[in-house]
């Protein structure tokens, strides 16, 4: 039995411990804006957030995240990812739009931490997500342009 909150709804699924979180999401609870890359914590696609953090969910047994707090790219409702997707859109950020959720959502902790990031603070958090369309410029313009929305 694995007990945890997705996206404010509570779950309790009789299921494989070794599980990785990532099948979870996407085909018992059919959440598929999670999405499968690498499956061994190199590419960020699978990211989602466990209490506030970004995680890879690839690589996360099912066991881990107990009485856990989840949220995906369907849930994301922070301020900071508000205003990332804003951004996101008015600059047209994604191509083929497959690394996006975790990019977004790796962006959203990123400006949590730090609300005002350089280029190379940008750089260094944004590290793990890979984007095969090499969309990254546009992506750091993009968190350049939430972060001066969230200045209000
Ligand atoms: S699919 Fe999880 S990091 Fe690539
Ligand atoms: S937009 Fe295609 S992989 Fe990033």
């Amino acid at each position: 039995m694995a007990s945890f909150t997705v996206n404010g709804r509570d779950y309790n699924l009789d299921i494989d411990p070794d599980t990785p979180l990532l099948w979870v999401l996407r085909d018992e609870l059919r959440l598929t804006g999670t999405k499968f890359g690498c499956g061994v914590s190199q590419c960020g696609a699978c990211t989602v957030m466990l209490d506030g953090m970004p995680r890879r969910a690839c690589v996360t047994p099912v066991s881990m995240v107990e009485g856990s707090d989840i949220t995906t790219i369907e849930g994301v409702e922070s301020r900071e990812a508000k205003a990332v997707q804003a951004a996101w859109t008015a600059l047209d950020v994604p191509q083929c739009g497959w690394c996006q959720s975790g990019q977004i959502l790796s962006a959203a902790a990123l400006l949590q931490d730090n609300p005002k990031p350089t280029d190379e603070d940008i750089d260094h958090a944004m590290a793990g997500n890979l984007c095969r369309c090499a969309t990254y410029v546009r992506i750091r313009k993009a968190i350049h342009e939430a972060a001066k929305t969230l200045e209000g």
